[in-house]
This record gives structure tokens, C-alpha cells and sequence, in this order.
């Protein structure tokens, strides 16, 4: 049977179809099952379009942080996920969240982490004038952007790149990364 993914997306959801393509081309031995997010984002849209299940866990709509990461966490544990990817989640999830999933939740961020953790990884980068930059899927801990690194690859910087540039070459490395980084999990858990 395919290993359950669920994916967790605040944005334009991008590596999360990736992995789905990968998924169904069966390069990865896995089904994505689930999309939740924190907010309306165009990630749902497409998983909805795929026939993905979707839950919108709306981070507005709770008290604290803490109150959203369990009722997050209670959304996601339902759909019983073998592997839990963060693709563009853009919160902080509490321990109750990461605890739930200790060892099999991974988080993808655009930079050669340590450097640059945070929300403004590609911003960061450029604005520091680094000559390369990249990707890196790691496992989450209690940390942000923190935990064993999987997969690293490296993205050049070049001298004309805006943020919107630079971040559009790391995802085009993101929607092979992140993948792969998905099989060897899976491969490794069964
Ligand atoms: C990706 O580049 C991912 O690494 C980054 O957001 C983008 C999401 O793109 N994640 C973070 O910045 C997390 N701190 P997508 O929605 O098109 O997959």
C-alpha cells in the first residue's frame, strides 16, 4: 500500500504539486493524502482541482498558537500520515504539533541552512550579497529551521537577480529536492 504524505501549504503550493506529480509518476512510493493550511492559499485550490482532501486551519481563527497547533495537529493525525512535509508553510507549529510526528515530519527552506533561517530566506541572502545560496530539507525539531538536514543543494546567485528570480531558480531545485527527499524517507521507513 503507498505510504500516507500529508503537506502542509501557505502560499502558491508549487513544491506540493511536485511532490503529488512525483507521486503519481511513482518516483516517489507515497500518495499525498492530505493538504492542510494555515490559510486561503492557492496550494488548497490545486489540491482541491487534484481531488486531494483539504483542511484550512485557519491560524486567525484561534486564540494562541498553541490552540491552532493542536486543532492542526488533530486535522493532520486524522488522515493517519506516514510522512508529514512542510512545503511552504509559512507558522511556527508549536511542540504539540511537532511532537505528534517526531521523526516523520520534514520542512523544505530556500537556503543552505544554518544561514538564513527565517521567513526571508531568499531576501536575506541576496541582501547580504552571498555568490551562492540553495535549499535544504531537514527534519523538524523544536527549533525554526532546525533539525537533521536530508538533502542540501546549492543555487548560484546571480549578479542581476531580483528576489523573485533568485527564489524561482531555488524552487525549480525545490521540485526535484523535495521529492526525492520524500523517497528516502519512506524508503527508509518501511
Ligand atoms: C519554497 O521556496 C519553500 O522553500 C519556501 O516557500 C516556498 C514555497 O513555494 N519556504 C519557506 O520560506 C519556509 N520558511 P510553493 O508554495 O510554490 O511550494
Amino acid at each position: 500500500m503507498a505510504a500516507r504524505i500529508a503537506v502542509l501549504v501557505s502560499g502558491s503550493g508549487s513544491n506540493m504539486e511536485a511532490l503529488a506529480d512525483a507521486c503519481t509518476a511513482g518516483t516517489v512510493p507515497g500518495e499525498v493524502f492530505l493538504v492542510a493550511a494555515d490559510r486561503k492559499c492557492r496550494g488548497l485550490e490545486i489540491a482541491d482541482d487534484r481531488g486531494i482532501t483539504t483542511q484550512l486551519v485557519e491560524f486567525s481563527a484561534f486564540g494562541s498558537r498553541e490552540d491552532w497547533s493542536v486543532a492542526l495537529r488533530d486535522a493532520v493525525a486524522a488522515a493517519e500520515p506516514d510522512l508529514v512535509v512542510s512545503a511552504g508553510f509559512m507558522r511556527i507549529l508549536a511542540p504539540a504539533f511537532v511532537d505528534a510526528f517526531e521523526g516523520r515530519l520534514i520542512n523544505l527552506h530556500p537556503s543552505l541552512l544554518p544561514s538564513f533561517a527565517g521567513a526571508h530566506a531568499v531576501r536575506e541572502a541576496l541582501d547580504f550579497g552571498v555568490k551562492v545560496t540553495g535549499t535544504t530539507v531537514h527534519l523538524v525539531d523544536h527549533q525554526v529551521d532546525h533539525g537533521p538536514i536530508l538533502l542540501q543543494e546549492a543555487v548560484p546567485v546571480f549578479p542581476d537577480d531580483s528576489e523573485g528570480t533568485l527564489h524561482e531558480r531555488i524552487k525549480a531545485v525545490e521540485h526535484r529536492l523535495l521529492p526525492e527527499a520524500c523517497r528516502l524517507m519512506l524508503e527508509r521507513g518501511s
